[in-house]
């Protein structure tokens, strides 16, 4: 039997996506191993391989076919934008991107004024701001943090990810605009789907089930 692999997004979203794989009987024991380095896992029962990736890398994984499954938040298969079927909602990490800022910001970005825009999402600000809004924006790329760039002046607004809200209210910022939900999903690799869609299908429609009595 060839191995179905998959390919998870290191942290909190892997454990959790574990977790519902365990209730349909899919464990992988050696992941639990903290101390271990190693990349890469195998349940030779059942025919699976995982590894974990830095969460922007998964979707790469899977649109090379290196990885036939991927789970990773919506932000990131948005923003990286690969040729992959998006095929379940995980309804874990459940967030929203947003545009934020001070309240004094909003005269600007209503006016439809020329703003600067720091994000770690580049692609998606873009998009939002070029075909939504229909305006002309600066966008400055950052890797985290992004919260600072309003504070010391870098940035008009921004475009993060919003869950609880307390970052932005601990530091004086507020959602000025709501771009879309998030939450995490299962994409598959296109050539994959054909080769193995009776086993991905199964593998589905179990989760599905998981995820529904979860409520
Ligand atoms: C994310 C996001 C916000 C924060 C939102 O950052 O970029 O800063 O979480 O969560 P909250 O609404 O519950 O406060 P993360 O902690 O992933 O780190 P980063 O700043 O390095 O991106």
């Amino acid at each position: 039997m060839r191995y179905i692999t998959i390919a998870l997004a290191k942290g909190r979203l892997a454990k959790q996506t574990m977790g519902i794989l365990s209730q349909i009987g899919i464990t992988c024991e050696e992941m639990e191993d903290k101390e271990s380095r190693k990349l890469i896992f195998t349940n030779e029962e059942m025919g699976y391989r995982f590894f974990l990736a830095k969460a922007n890398d998964v979707p790469t994984y899977v649109e090379y076919g290196a990885a036939d499954i991927g789970i990773v938040g919506k932000d990131t298969i948005v923003e990286e934008g690969r040729k992959l079927y998006e095929v379940l909602d995980l309804d874990l990490g459940k967030c929203r991107m947003c545009v934020a800022g001070p309240e004094s910001a909003r005269e600007a970005l209503d006016a439809g004024r020329m703003i600067r825009v720091a994000t770690k999402y580049p692609a998606i600000a873009k998009e939002y701001f070029n075909n939504v809004r229909h305006q002309t924006v600066e966008i400055i790329k950052l890797n985290g943090s992004i919260e600072l760039a309003p504070i010391v002046g870098l940035s008009e607004v921004i475009v993060d990810i919003v869950e609880t809200g307390s970052t932005l209210r601990e530091n004086g910022l507020v959602v000025l605009e709501e771009i879309m939900p998030l939450s995490a999903r299962m994409v598959v690799n296109r050539v994959s789907m054909k080769m193995e869609q009776e086993r991905i299908s199964k593998l589905i429609g179990d989760m599905r089930e998981v995820i529904e009595k979860r409520g």
